[in-house]
């Protein structure tokens, strides 16, 4: 049997054309949208479950092509792009179940390339740029390093996935390598003259960022490596690239390749995404239905296809998955951030977990991704029952000593028909749905506390009007930058990653043939450097700024490869801005260094938006 499928955007309408060459009798067409969707003409919707819909169709018959019209639910959305079409489409008859094929190329296309200008001259191709350049006279040919200190294990390694040449060889270049206590952990410095090569630093976080400098350099200028002295150190210990692993289920190969990106650009911080609505993929002893329950989406499932999951998708990231991650992150200078994201984007949870839902609550809670009733109940006693050992053992895996709690997106009226709630808020002296959370975090973090752990949330965790979190926790700004200077003001670190500089899963151009979302407009290349982490006018809070982070969440992606080209080349402002003082590289220049880097990422086979 042999099934066609495809679909158009014609002005507001999703077009789908579906086809067998055999009869097929009373098929339910199963797809998801990025939001709930309507039926126009063509079938009957039969179900959904937010994005996720199921339409009866008549009998097709043999050879013939049917015609269905969709078109998104809320009239304010229409398809932006590619992404905006079915994805994850099947066609169900009976209990069989059969793929449709995509129906359109999927994920980001390669495009023609806007001219970058030439970089600046005295320019170095790298990213991050290095605070300070001395070019002194003459080249050195380099091809490698002949030196045997194991802080630089980790870089030759690298290399060799990365399908560069070796970076050590007996014949290479003589390196040097001095110990100077004057500089921070992550400082360093590199002298290259036409016979040698010097590297000082004050431990192996500088050592490896040195080497990092330089086998960069070899790959970007051809083994011509200027002479001269680069002094470099980051303006933020908190250089961070986050990837959404609940919604797409990314391999541990996958994850292993972006830690290599991210070490080529200096970044240190992994926010590994492991659970939302869709699914808790951490394997955790002291709750096994929660992972063994969710771990995959679609038919029969406790969640269905919803944003391309389609008959059946998922995984679970197993203890020693959790070692081999940590392992590779800790010889690359990257420590892991878990996030288990609670008490909304919880939908998952709450159907693996009985009782986290106060039975009498009478209300409607409706996710902006359109779940019901995905928010879990802190006055419930199963909630507690079930977290608390939760964190305290997700926190137990990770050296970061730093956990996650999520806390972003609480659906607007969360808890208001729960009368449990209303006891609580009387009894805890709570008036809004803000002080419940606020209260609740505030609690898990100080168990976090009394366990040495520090707690982090998205920026929502400081409402409330107990101050909300608190506890030292490190906060998250990503609807802008706004949030995260008011949490500032009020005592709490944050990273910065404002959706509008910072969402790799944002589109980055209005084209519909580009793929990604468009909540917080588009995102091309120069805007991730068209900010400051301190912005302007809030100059007093530079010390709370821990750092940046790059996001990249699971809706817009249902194959691993589909992640790359959206985080490279916008990857690369991520690290401009973490590690360079403001201001450094313009839109531009930034450009022509993707430009320099393009053959970079090709050697990796690491697929770039080229008409960014
Ligand atoms: C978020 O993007 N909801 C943190």
């Amino acid at each position: 049997m042999k099934l066609s499928f495809s679909s158009r955007v014609v002005g507001a309408e999703i077009h789908c054309d579906i086809g067998s060459d055999v009869a097929v009798s009373a098929p339910i067409f199963c797809f998801s949208l990025m939001a709930a969707p309507r039926v126009i003409s063509g079938g009957t919707l039969v179900n959904r479950f937010a994005g996720f819909a199921e339409v009866a169709l008549p009998d097709i018959a043999a050879g013939a092509v049917h015609k269905v019209v969709l078109a998104y639910d809320n009239r304010e959305y229409r398809p932006r792009n590619r992404l905006w079409l079915p994805q994850g489409a099947y066609l169900k008859m009976g209990k069989t179940c059969l793929p449709l094929p995509p129906g359109t190329a999927q994920g980001v296309l390669p495009a023609e390339p806007p001219l970058a200008q030439p970089l600046p001259g005295g320019t170095l191709p790298l990213v991050p740029r290095p605070q300070n350049w001395s070019p002194s006279k003459g080249t050195l040919q380099f091809f490698a390093v002949s030196s045997l200190d194991q802080r630089l294990d980790a870089v030759n390694d690298l290399a060799q996935r990365a399908h560069f040449a070796p970076f050590r060889d007996d014949s290479g270049t003589p390196l040097t390598i001095l110990e100077d206590p004057d500089l921070t952990s992550e400082a360093y410095r590199l002298e290259v003259t036409t016979t040698g090569l010097t590297i000082a630093a004050n431990g192996p976080a500088g050592v490896h960022y040195a080497a990092i400098t330089l086998l960069t350099l070899r790959e970007t200028m051809g083994g011509q490596i200027p002479c001269g002295t680069i002094s470099d150190s980051p303006r933020f210990g908190y250089r961070g690239q986050h990837l959404d692993c609940a919604r797409h289920f990314f391999s541990v190969d996958t994850i292993l390749r972006l830690f290599d990106l991210m070490a080529l650009l200096k970044l240190n911080r992994f926010h590994w995404h492991v659970a939302d609505d869709e699914a808790f993929r951490l394997e955790v002893s002291c709750a096994p239905a929660l992972w063994q329950k969710t771990a995959f989406r679609g038919e029969g499932c406790l969640v269905p296809g919803v944003f391309g999951g389609g008959i059946r998708s998922g995984g679970t990231y197993s203890k020693a998955d959790v070692a081999t991650i940590l392992a590779r992150a800790a010889a690359l200078q990257i420590e892991v951030l878990p996030e288990i994201e609670i008490p909304a984007h919880s939908f998952a949870m709450i159907k693996a977990v009985p009782g986290l839902r106060d039975p009498g609550d009478n209300g409607e809670e409706r996710s902006v991704q359109g779940y019901l009733d995905n928010i879990v109940n802190p006055a419930m006693p199963a909630t507690w029952a079930l977290l608390e050992p939760l964190m305290l053992e997700v926190a137990g895996l990770f050296p970061m000593g730093t956990l996650h709690l999520g806390c972003d997106e609480a659906p607007h009226g969360a808890w208001s028909g729960s009368p449990a709630v209303a006891e609580l808020k009387r009894a805890e002296d709570l008036d809004t749905s803000d002080d419940v959370q606020g209260w609740m975090m505030a609690r898990l973090a100080a168990t976090l506390v009394a366990n040495d752990i520090r707690p982090a949330a998205w920026e929502e965790a400081a409402k409330g009007k107990n101050g909300g979190i608190g506890n030292g926790a490190l906060l998250f700004s990503w609807t802008g930058q706004g949030p995260g200077v008011e949490a500032a003001r009020r005592g709490y670190d944050v990273v910065m990653c404002p959706a509008q500089n910072a969402y790799f899963d944002l589109a980055y151009t209005a084209d519909p043939n580009d793929w990604g979302a468009a909540w917080a407009g588009h995102l091309p290349l120069e805007k991730t450097v068209a900010w400051d982490p301190v912005p302007a006018g809030a100059e007093d809070i530079a010390p709370r700024v821990a750092g940046v982070q790059g996001c990249l969440w699971g809706e817009v992606v249902t194959e691993d490869w589909q992640m790359e080209a959206l985080l490279a080349p916008r990857i690369l402002g991520t690290a401009t801005k973490a590690w360079e003082s403001a201001g450094a590289t313009s839109g531009s220049v930034l450009r022509s260094l993707a430009a320099a880097y393009g053959p970079v990422l090709d050697q990796m086979a690491w697929r770039r938006h080229k008409g960014a």
